[in-house]
């Protein structure tokens, strides 16, 4: 949570383009509040404002070197003073950082005691005053920093800037340098879209590293970028590697919202995610085959998509899989053993109970399949086979294509595992030419029912076997986007106690396909015997449906593509209840925090 960008450059840059602009392509990851900083002669020039960063722009302003954050409040409210850049007490060293400093308490008492005063309620002061603590004892700034980094524990992604020298640091929370040769410029920043306009030339900062960047005094041709272990201070090898996003995936383009436009892009982004190589999807199948206890696990989304895995492995390969929150997964700790293999789902490969979960079963000696869409991020470096999910980077806060890329990952593996590789590629790729037609056909119809369903409290959502996943991811798009109480459920469980809730006009909305229509749509008339209003999610449209939203039969594809019609409806909400879909209140896209 939380977005960096900052910049170095030899010939000077416009703070507005590259740090206000970079600050828009991240405010996903966080957006109570904005700040930047740049050397104005001997001063800092500091600016800070609460809210979104929206239409904002600065006056240009060219500067050789910039910070700048948006923020996600964890320790201290949302304020001017506890947005970041945060200074040091002589306004010499100016830092932002993304996580928490879990010392910041015990940090923060021993500079009140030797005389440092606090402007913040935030845990991020404590690490420009102790920069400045070192500084006034004789360090120079790097090494400052490398102390300073030393001393605060937690998880964390910082940058610093003094006078002319910029210095990143990385433990758990991301950092990536953008290297721009031709131009000599360097970027630090939380992810690639804040620089990919100006360099896909990117140098992955590990955990424990920090880099440095600073003049080039001989021959003054280009800032030079160090890289450090900064608990041993030992100088450290990095290579440059070359992204393959460009710069429209990043961008609205035509459309209003990028949620979307990421709904549309699954036109293409299910079958990319089925263009994988073979002989990885090989050795990925002979792991499963080999395994003795097989976990998927993630959050959120992600997790539906493992849960969606338990009835996709089961039906297709005949293989039981264990599914856990990432969150809860240090509890099975004493289950796993050398044997395990534990499938890591995760768009953006940086959620921390996730990383938590993986660093205990890799304690364990368990082997760890990754299936992820970003690059670069932590879980590919955590993970012995990564699966990229080929999406393109998913800037709305809402997972949505991400998830279906998930699922195709997910069956596709499935097949591979009951020895029809092929054939399961196969099933994916048709299913994924319904995808234009469910959106265009039904987006006049879901924008009607959305009209329809604004103003109501609660919204119900059934589904058996597959489509329970897709009951339950449903609901989560539709509460988090457009703040309307959504709940899934398994299509047999209402009975069992909510269906007290259902009273006249309750909206329900029912999923099923060929393989569990008879049952689920008993479920339904359970509901609809109450005075529920029915709403069907299928490809036959049924007499109990009060509103029918048609979804082509795709056989064991299904699940891939049942969810679709809902992330539109969820949006029309949003955009009919004044919500923005894109930055969802309270909301981030990587949740780095525990
Ligand atoms: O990046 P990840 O897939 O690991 O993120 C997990 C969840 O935080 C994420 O899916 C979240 O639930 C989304 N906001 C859902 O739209």
């Amino acid at each position: 949570m939380c977005g960096i960008i900052a910049f170095k450059s030899l010939n000077g840059l416009d703070v507005n383009e590259i740090i206000v602009k970079g600050l828009k392509r991240l405010e996903y990851r966080g957006y109570d509040s904005f700040g930047f900083a740049y050397p104005s002669g001997s001063e800092v020039e500091i600016m800070k404002k609460v809210g979104k960063i929206g239409d904002f722009s600065s006056e240009p302003v060219i500067a050789k070197i910039a910070i700048g954050h948006t923020r996600w409040a964890t320790h201290g409210k949302v304020s001017e003073a506890n947005a970041h850049p945060h200074l040091s007490q002589n306004n010499k060293v100016v830092v932002v950082h993304n996580g928490i400093i879990e010392n910041f308490q015990e940090l923060k008492d021993f500079l009140v005691k030797k005389g440092y005063a606090f402007r913040s309620e935030t845990d991020t002061e404590v690490i420009p005053q102790y920069m400045q603590f070192f500084m006034d004892s004789g360090k120079d700034f790097k090494e400052a920093c490398r102390l300073a980094f030393n001393k605060i524990e937690g998880s964390f992604a910082v940058v610093a800037m003094n006078n002319n020298e910029l210095v990143g640091a990385r433990n758990g929370s991301p950092l990536v340098l953008g290297v721009d040769e031709k131009n000599k410029n360097y970027f630090l920043a939380s992810d690639v879209p804040a620089f990919l306009e100006f360099t896909n030339k990117v140098i992955y900062i590990d955990d424990g590293e920090m880099a440095v960047l600073k003049e080039n005094s001989s021959p003054k041709t280009s800032p030079k970028a160090e890289f450090f272990d900064y608990a041993a201070g030992s100088p450290v090898k990095k290579q440059i590697v070359e992204i393959k996003w460009n710069i429209e995936q990043a961008e609205k383009g035509d459309y209003e919202h990028f949620m979307m436009k990421e709904i549309d892009e699954q036109k293409f982004t299910i079958k990319a995610a089925v263009q994988q190589d073979k002989n990885l999807i090989q050795k990925i199948t002979d792991e499963i085959n080999n395994a003795f206890g097989v976990f998927f696990i993630g959050a959120g989304t992600s997790y539906h998509a493992c849960l969606a895995a338990s009835y996709l492995f089961s039906h297709i390969a005949k293989r039981h899989i264990n599914v856990v929150l990432a969150s809860e997964f240090p509890n099975y700790e004493e289950f796993l053993t050398e044997k395990t293999l534990v499938f890591a789902v995760s768009q953006s490969g940086e959620t921390a109970d996730l990383l938590e979960a993986i660093k205990s079963a890799k304690r364990k000696g368990a082997k760890i399949v990754s299936i992820v869409n970003v690059m670069g991020s932590t879980l590919t470096r955590l993970s012995d086979y990564n699966i990229m999910m080929n999406a393109g980077p998913e800037i709305c806060v809402l997972s949505t294509k991400s998830y279906t890329s998930q699922l195709a990952i997910i069956t596709m593996l499935a097949y591979s595992c009951a020895g029809k590789l092929e054939e399961g590629k196969q099933i994916i790729s048709k299913a994924a030419k319904f995808v234009p037609e469910i959106i265009d056909d039904n987006k006049k119809n879901l924008k009607e029912l959305a009209m329809r369903l604004k103003d109501r409290h609660d919204i119900f959502l059934i589904g058996r076997n597959s489509d329970f996943p897709t009951a339950l991811e449903g609901a989560l798009k539709i509460k988090e986007v457009s703040y309307i109480h959504a709940e899934g459920f398994a299509g047999g469980e209402l009975k069992h106690g909510t269906i007290a809730l259902i009273e006249e006009g309750t909206p329900a909305i029912i999923i099923s396909d060929s393989r569990t229509r008879k049952q689920t749509l008993s479920n339904a008339m359970e509901i609809k015997a109450r005075g529920g209003f029915i709403i069907g999610v299928d490809s036959e449209n049924n007499e109990i449906f009060d509103y029918f939203i048609k979804v082509p039969e795709a056989g064991a594809a299904n699940s891939i593509l049942m969810i679709i019609p809902i992330q539109i409806l969820a949006y029309y909400l949003a955009v009919l209840r004044n919500c923005d879909p894109d930055k969802p209140r309270n909301l981030a896209k990587s949740v780095t925090v525990k």
